[in-house]
C-alpha cells in the first residue's frame, strides 16, 4: 500500500495522525484540502509531501472549470502557491510543484484538457520514481550496516516518509533483506514522535528487532560504544551539505562526532537545493506550542504555559560522514560531490 496515492478522481493517502493505532485511508476531492492535509501532517514526511503536493496540483487542474490555458495557468498558480505555503522547510515540496508548473508552462500543451491529463501523468511519474529511488538508495547505502551493528535513526523515514519504501529506513530495509543480523534504536521525536509512532510500527510490520529511546537517551548508549553508525534522513540539503532534518538531528550529530560513530544522511537528489549556499539559508517552520504541550490533544501543561517549538534544525557538513542518495555517496569535501550525484539525475 502507498503512502500516497490517485484514487478514484481524488488524493488518497494513509492518516499518519492515526498511526500506530489504526490504519485509515482519507482521500480528499480539492487540493485545499491537501494542503491542510500537509499542514497538519495527515501525511508527513519530505518526499511524501512531494508526491501529495504533486497530486494536489493534478487534482487543482481537474477542479479548476477553466476553459481557456491562461485561465487554467492562473487557476495553477494560485494553487501552488497554497500547496507550496503549506510547509515551507522540505524543498521536495516545491520541488514538485514546479516540476508540474514546468510542464504547464512549457507551451506543448494548448487544450485545457490536454493539460489536465499530462499534469496527472506527471504527478503520478514523481510517485512511482519516488520508489524506485528509495530502492536505488537501500542499495547504496545497505553495506554501511554490519553484521551485529547498531544503528541509531531520528525521525521516521520509511515508508511512511516516502510513497514506499522509505530513505534511511529504506537502507535499513535493504541491509535486513539482505539478511544481516542488527538492531535498531529509534529516537522517539518529540514532540510529534514519529520515532515512536511510526517507525516503530514500521519495524513492527518489518520484524526488525529495534527498541524506542527517549530522544534523551543517545549519548548514553553512545558513550557504552552500543551504536555503530546514525542513519536518517534530510529536508533539505544546501550545496555544501549542510542540511535540515527533524528537530534534534544537530544534537544527535554532535555527539556521534564526539564518539566517533558514521553519522550519514540518506535522501534523493530532489531534496538537495543547488540554490542555497549553506543551511544559515534554509527557512525553518515553527509549528503550534500546542504540539509540545498537549501532544496529540492530551494536556501536559496548563495551556497558557509557554514553549517554542521549531520542526527542523540544521546541522553543519562537518559533521557527516556521508549523503547517500540515488546515484551513490556524496562524501566532503559536499560542494563537488553533491553537485555532481544531483547532475546526474538532471
Ligand atoms: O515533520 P516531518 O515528520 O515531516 O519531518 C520528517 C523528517 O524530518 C524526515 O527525517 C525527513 O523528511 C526525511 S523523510 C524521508
Amino acid at each position: 500500500m502507498r503512502t500516497v496515492d490517485w484514487h478514484d478522481c481524488k488524493v488518497r493517502m494513509i492518516d499518519q495522525k492515526r498511526i500506530p493505532w489504526e490504519l485509515v485511508l482519507v482521500e480528499f476531492d480539492n487540493y485545499q484540502a491537501v494542503a491542510n492535509a500537509i499542514f497538519d501532517m495527515t501525511v508527513r514526511g519530505a518526499p511524501a509531501i512531494g508526491a501529495a503536493a504533486g497530486f494536489g496540483l493534478a487534482l487543482a487542474a481537474q477542479q479548476s472549470r477553466a476553459e481557456t490555458l491562461e485561465q487554467l495557468l492562473s487557476d495553477l498558480e494560485v494553487a501552488a502557491k497554497t500547496l507550496k505555503d503549506a510547509r515551507p522547510t522540505a524543498v521536495n515540496l516545491a520541488w514538485a510543484v514546479d516540476r508540474l508548473m514546468a510542464v504547464a508552462c512549457s507551451g506543448t500543451y494548448r487544450h485545457p484538457d490536454k493539460l489536465r491529463d499530462v499534469l496527472l501523468v506527471e504527478a503520478q511519474r514523481i510517485a512511482d520514481e519516488d520508489v524506485e529511488i528509495n530502492k536505488r538508495m537501500g542499495a547504496n547505502g545497505a553495506d554501511l550496516i554490519h553484521d551485529g551493528d547498531t544503528v541509531l535513526h531520528h525521525c521516521n523515514t520509511g515508508a511512511l516518509a516516502t510513497v514506499d519504501y522509505g530513505t534511511a529506513i529504506g537502507v535499513i530495509r535493504t541491509a535486513f533483506e539482505q539478511g544481516k543480523k542488527f538492531h535498531v534504536l529509534l529516537d522517539e521525536t518529540r514532540p510529534r514522535l514519529q520515532g515512536a509512532r511510526l517507525s516503530a510500527w514500521e519495524m513492527e510490520q518489518m520484524g526488525i528487532p529495534y527498541d524506542i529511546l527517549p530522544d534523551t537517551a543517545a549519548g548514553y548508549y553512545m558513550r557504552r560504544g552500543e551504536i555503530k553508525v546514525v542513519l536518517l534522513g534530510a529536508d533539505r540539503i544546501a550545496a555544501n551539505g549542510d542540511f535540515a532534518n527533524k528537530i534534534g538531528t544537530y544534537q544527535v550529530a554532535i555527539m556521534a562526532k564526539e564518539h566517533g560513530i558514521p553519522f550519514y544522511s540518506v535522501a534523493p537528489t530532489s531534496t538537495v537545493d543547488l540554490s542555497l549556499k549553506s543551511g544559515d539559508e534554509i527557512p525553518i517552520e515553527e509549528r503550534d506550542k500546542s504540539e509540545v504541550l498537549a501532544p496529540f490533544g492530551h494536556p501536559i501543561t496548563p495551556p497558557h504555559f509557554k514553549a517554542r517549538n521549531p520542526a527542523f534544525d540544521v546541522t553543519p557538513n562537518k559533521y557527516l560522514s556521508g549523503i547517500v542518495t540515488e546515484n551513490g555517496i556524496a562524501r566532503p569535501p559536499f560542494t563537488e560531490s553533491l553537485r555532481k550525484l544531483v547532475e546526474m539525475s538532471n
